[in-house]
């Protein structure tokens, strides 16, 4: 019984492997000496306990820090665990939070129930307001820019020079720092979705939180704390995706623009929102803070059933949400991602009932237009 849970496993014939294995692992044999107390009480140790790190997150995190020019990472089992740990690890009783009425539907919940009932004072604010409304008195900033579903963009650099003392957070999920790199404008934590373009397969749930060491010791303590794990095959498989994102951007930031161009042309459509277009009323925010413009857009039909009609109608494009992976989505955003906001909440966010948001993906552009052209004429 004994050597069943003790295998001699024999190292193979050759060299290290080319690519990390997964740690499948919760916990690891320590030193017994004073270096096991010393990796206890790292910050993120990888090699200790699978709650605090592991080596396939320290990968992933070495990569996102990289890419965002950060000193560290903190990677997370969601989006939404980025956000979270991102704002508990900065508010408390008091804090001074501005943020927008249009975010994420989760965030938005986060920013209306969660924090107030922590005594955090939350004010939510037309995006566009977001520098006129931060001052002085603002601990907190929390932008997403461009924001989901609307597409619209937040000034990241004139929300820094209106609150220099402020602690800037903002979600970069839709721009991904492949086109914006919030740090260099002045942003002091990023999150992100890393479910979405990051790993860019449809295949994970994941987040991260860039900034300095210090902020990323203090969301780590809160992960470690509530316990949001990114494991190990989680990890592994996002560091699998980094290796083709600069690719899979480039393709998603043509593919969005030439979608965008084709249904701002089609007379069945009342409105299209990509910051990409001349006709987005932020395309020179968004010509300054964007390098590309990536791959989500939204767009309005005159009704809700007009919008529900075509979702119907498509056929090369997945009726599904999330978004940032391989294949075309298109989802009703009232019904499917903003299910957990009120009418008049949705109202305040610029969500319409016509309105659908699409994750454009890497097919051939025509293919994705021709499915669009045939569904939008029925
Ligand atoms: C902008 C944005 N932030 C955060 C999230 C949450 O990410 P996750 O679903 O990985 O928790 C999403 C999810 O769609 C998102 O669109």
């Amino acid at each position: 019984m004994t050597d069943l849970l003790h295998p001699a496993v024999p190292h193979g014939p050759g060299g290290t492997p080319l690519t990390l294995p997964i740690y499948q692992t919760s916990t690891y044999e320590l030193p017994r000496s004073p270096a096991a107390a010393e990796i206890a009480a790292a910050v993120a140790p990888a090699a200790f306990y699978t709650r605090y790190g592991s080596p396939n997150a320290r990968e992933a995190e070495t990569i996102l820090a990289k890419l965002d020019g950060a000193e560290a990472a903190l990677l997370v089992g969601s989006g939404m665990a980025a956000v979270s740990a991102a704002l508990l690890s900065n508010v408390r009783a008091g804090t001074r939070v501005v943020a927008q009425t249009s975010h994420y539907t989760a965030a938005l919940t986060l920013l209306r129930t969660v924090l107030p009932s922590l005594g955090v004072h939350v004010d939510l604010v037309p995006q566009q307001d977001v520098p006129a409304a931060v001052g002085p008195a603002t601990d907190v900033v929390y932008v997403e820019t461009p924001s989901n579903p609307t597409m619209t963009l937040t000034d990241l650099a004139a929300v820094r020079a209106a609150a220099p003392n402020a602690l800037l957070i903002a979600d970069n999920t839709f721009a991904t720092p492949y086109n914006t790199r919030p740090l260099d404008l002045g942003v002091d934590l990023v999150v992100q979705s890393a479910t979405k373009y990051l790993n860019g397969h449809s295949d994970v749930t994941a987040g991260v939180l860039t900034g300095s060491a210090q902020l990323i010791a203090r969301a780590w303590e809160t992960a470690r704390v509530l316990g949001p794990v990114c494991h190990p095959f989680e990890a592994w498989l996002l560091a699998r995706g980094l290796k083709t994102f600069p690719l899979r951007m480039a393709r998603h930031n043509a593919n969005g623009l030439a979608v965008a161009a084709f249904l701002q042309g089609h007379p069945a459509v009342r409105a299209v929102h990509y910051p990409g277009l001349p006709e987005h009323p932020q395309h020179e925010l968004a010509g300054r803070q964007m390098a590309g413009f990536g791959g989500m857009l939204s767009f309005t039909l005159g009704t809700e059933a007009a919008a529900q009609r075509v979702v119907e109608a498509t056929r090369l494009a997945h009726n599904a949400v999330s978004l940032g992976g391989t294949e075309t989505l298109i989802t009703h955003a009232a019904s499917l991602v903003f299910t957990h906001q009120t009418e008049q909440e949705r109202t305040a966010s610029g969500i319409d009932p016509g309105m659908l948001r699409m994750s454009i993906g890497l097919e051939e552009p025509e293919d994705i237009i021709a499915d669009l052209r045939q569904a939008l004429s029925v």
